[in-house]
């Protein structure tokens, strides 16, 4: 008789209807800021993935510092949320608050950039770009352009992301992995310009009034320190994309139009439309389904040539 009612409870509680009733899922979301146009098109994702899933959405914008991120994860911690997700400003410094959101039992997705953790099981997967190999793409691009160059040389500034980011590091690794196959590709100057416009067009000026040597390329973490370099070699009185080559990485409307009007030479891609993945896999964690520890995200490059083909079909 027991078992029949227990039966009769686990049918009820399978029924659409009573999923319709039961209270939404909390997805409690840190995001790193509002750096660049990557970054507003990863949150307008994620936001409108909840929205259509039907996920109740905490977020939180850490404004570029790990000290918010931690505190809004600890807030997420108090609430109860189901699960946890955040894309880590840095890569180290995150072992004891994940080891607190394992104790209250709450699972953690990391999204975007990846966490050095002692303990791996102190997140339950991470969904995002491979940042090694797009730094790579963009070497592979520049060895390409040393063999048209004269003498098969180039002089390289680099414009690097936030100082400690995944990004910022594997981008670098990447890269140099690379070019390190031919000697006659040197990097003069290396810097952070800290995923922003602003501050890749001052870095660049630095770059720009050193005038040691002369500048053949400029490989920038993001496209928007390209744009903002674009402006600073321009006011120097030289041509983007010509007297100074141009490969950069997310692959955003901005740099498609910077390619368009040729002041860019190749982007690199990096997805931010993650949203609707990251809903699924909340789903899953909680659901305590199996899910890959790693899950990468597909990606192209794009040279200017394409660029005004291509302007019209991207959709961030
Ligand atoms: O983590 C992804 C990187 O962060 C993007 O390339 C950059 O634009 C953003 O700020």
């Amino acid at each position: 008789m027991k078992l029949a009612r227990r039966a009769l409870l686990a049918a009820a509680l399978s029924l659409p209807a009573f999923h319709a009733l039961a209270a939404p899922l909390v997805l409690g979301f840190s995001q790193v800021g509002a750096e660049s146009e990557w970054r507003s098109a990863n949150t307008a994702s994620i936001k409108q993935a909840a929205k259509e899933a039907g996920i109740t959405l905490k977020f939180a914008d850490a404004q570029q510092k790990q000290e918010n991120q931690v505190k809004a994860l600890r807030s997420f911690i108090a609430q109860k949320v189901d699960v946890i997700a955040f894309s880590p400003v840095v890569e180290s410094g995150w072992d004891t608050v994940l080891k607190e959101a394992k104790a209250a039992g709450i699972p953690v997705i990391l999204t975007d950039r990846a966490v050095r953790v002692a303990d791996p099981s102190l997140y339950v997967t991470f969904i995002g770009s491979d940042f090694v190999e797009e730094g790579r793409k963009a070497g592979r691009w520049a060895l390409e352009r040393a063999a048209k160059a004269p003498g098969g040389a180039l002089n390289i500034v680099e414009l690097q992301g936030t100082v400690g980011s995944a990004p910022a590091l594997d981008r670098k690794r990447g890269f140099e992995e690379i070019i390190k196959a031919n000697p006659k590709l040197q990097i003069l100057r290396s810097q952070s310009g800290e995923f922003t416009r602003a501050k890749g067009k001052e870095v660049m000026e630095a770059f720009l009034k050193a005038r040691d040597k002369k500048i053949d390329l400029l490989y920038a973490h993001n496209d928007d320190m390209a744009i903002g370099a674009i402006q600073a070699i321009e006011e120097a009185g030289l041509k983007p994309g010509q007297d100074i080559a141009i490969v950069s990485i997310d692959g955003v409307r901005g740099a498609f139009e910077a390619m368009k009007a040729g002041k860019l030479n190749v982007t690199i891609e990096c997805n931010p439309l993650l949203g609707p993945q990251l809903m699924q896999l909340a789903r899953d964690v909680v659901a305590k389904k199996p899910v890959d520890k790693r899950i990468t995200v597909t990606e192209s490059v794009f040279t200017a040539d394409v660029a005004a083909q291509e302007l019209p079909k991207r959709k961030y």
